[in-house]
């Protein structure tokens, strides 16, 4: 039988890059004692006062359909959240609401890519923007990231890569897997070419509430000169510890919405009313336990960087914010993959291998914060022990 060209773009992009965690899982469920650091979920339950508004919700009858849009309380919170935020009016026809960032993020570039256009993106990246961007057709063009710029995106490198078919820039900041946060003189800078070059400028915010201490989150929502081209996804999957709700939303100009939402209805038919019901609670105030996880990944980042950095070769990268930490494994001699592969199997620890976030992160390990600082601590002197037994090895 025929299939559509976008089963053969997505062939490969999803489950590929999540091998090594579909492997730690099996030897988990095969009974072995793996310390697993290969995903991001929050290290918290949901708040239970969310599961009550959901649950009140439901029982007082709110599940029928809503719109392509979605609940107008909801979308009334947001407007109010983002116009106090970034400081000027955001007004209801400027929020759409979809299940999660990721079909946010999916939404959005269907509306502004499609094939023969290009989406600039940074390398390292989030490992489903490179299957977001190939199912509109476009091509996605990797502008590296650079670890002694803090892989914060560089105007020179993005400026290099544009060309005729530039469509979008895609931005990530809080950034995964590196953790790096722009500050509002990249955004200026980035936004200057983009007006230039006439560029959109997409933010995936979803870690905006999980900054570390010291730092300060910038949006280019900031900037007024560039409303008229940024759209920004987020959702309450980290802040709020709730990704199984699926709630998340963008935020762009009203014509943006306007285009969006005929996809949104074609797609969707609205999400559900209790759902909307409890993110309007979530986003109407400050997060409960954003702060709380950002400040113990933000400590556990520090207990791996004291640790493991200059260990064995190992060299690790700080994060600003957001739920992972890198370490860098080149002067192992050995790939991320192959490292993350004996580890997992030598060690019995699992870690992302950096080649599944982009040829930028070759060499490189990814580490989600979310463990417990005692099982930290014991991952640590595993790899501390890994690396010197290469090392040991090649010598
Ligand atoms: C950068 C980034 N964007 C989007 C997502 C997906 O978020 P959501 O659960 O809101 O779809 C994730 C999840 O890990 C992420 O790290």
């Amino acid at each position: 039988m025929k299939y559509a060209s976008v089963t053969d773009r997505l062939a490969g992009l999803a489950g590929a890059k999540w091998a090594l965690h579909a492997r730690a899982r099996a030897m988990k469920a095969a009974g072995e004692d793996i310390i697993e650091f290969t995903i991001g979920e929050p290290d918290v339950p949901t708040p239970t006062a969310f599961i009550e508004i959901a649950q009140r919700s439901m029982a007082s009858g709110r599940t029928g359909y809503s719109n392509g849009r979605g609940e107008p309380g909801l979308v009334a919170a947001l407007a109010a959240r983002y116009s106090a935020r970034r400081g000027r009016p955001i007004g209801p026809d400027q929020i759409m609401c979809l299940p999660g960032t990721q079909t946010v993020l999916y939404a959005i570039l269907r509306t502004l890519a499609e094939t023969g256009d290009e989406v600039l993106i940074g390398d390292p990246m989030y490992a489903t923007y490179e299957g977001l961007i190939a199912q509109t057709g476009a091509t996605a063009v990797p502008v590296t990231l650079h670890p002694e710029k803090g892989f914060r995106m560089q105007v020179a490198d993005v400026e290099a890569r544009i060309t005729p078919r530039s469509r979008v820039l895609f931005l990530n900041t809080p950034h995964n897997p590196t953790g790096a946060v722009l500050r509002p003189e990249d955004i200026r800078a980035l936004g200057e070419l983009a007006r230039k070059h006439d560029l959109w400028i997409l933010s995936d915010e979803v870690y905006e509430d999980m900054i570390f201490p010291g730092v300060s989150f910038a949006s280019p929502l900031d900037f007024p000169e560039l409303a008229e081209r940024t759209v920004i996804a987020c959702s309450i999957s980290k802040s709020h510890a709730a990704p199984g709700f699926r709630s998340g939303w963008c935020v762009g100009p009203a014509e943006f919405c306007a285009r969006l939402l005929p996809l949104s209805e074609t797609m969707l038919f609205g999400s559900q009313p209790f759902i909307a019901d409890l993110t309007e609670f979530a986003v109407s105030e400050p997060s409960p336990v954003a702060a709380g996880m950002a400040e113990r990944f933000s400590r556990r980042a520090d207990i791996i960087a004291q640790a493991l950095d200059g260990v064995g070769g190992l060299r690790v990268h700080r994060p600003e914010a957001g739920m992972f930490i890198l370490i860098d494994v080149r002067a192992t001699g050995l790939s991320g993959e192959t490292f993350a592969g004996t580890l997992l199997d030598q060690q019995k620890v699992a870690v992302m291998p950096g080649e599944s976030f982009g040829a930028g992160l070759s060499g490189w390990l990814r580490l989600s914060l979310t463990q417990p600082d005692d099982r930290i601590i014991e991952a640590t002197k595993r790899i501390a022990a890994h690396a010197a037994a290469i090392l040991g090895n090649a010598a």
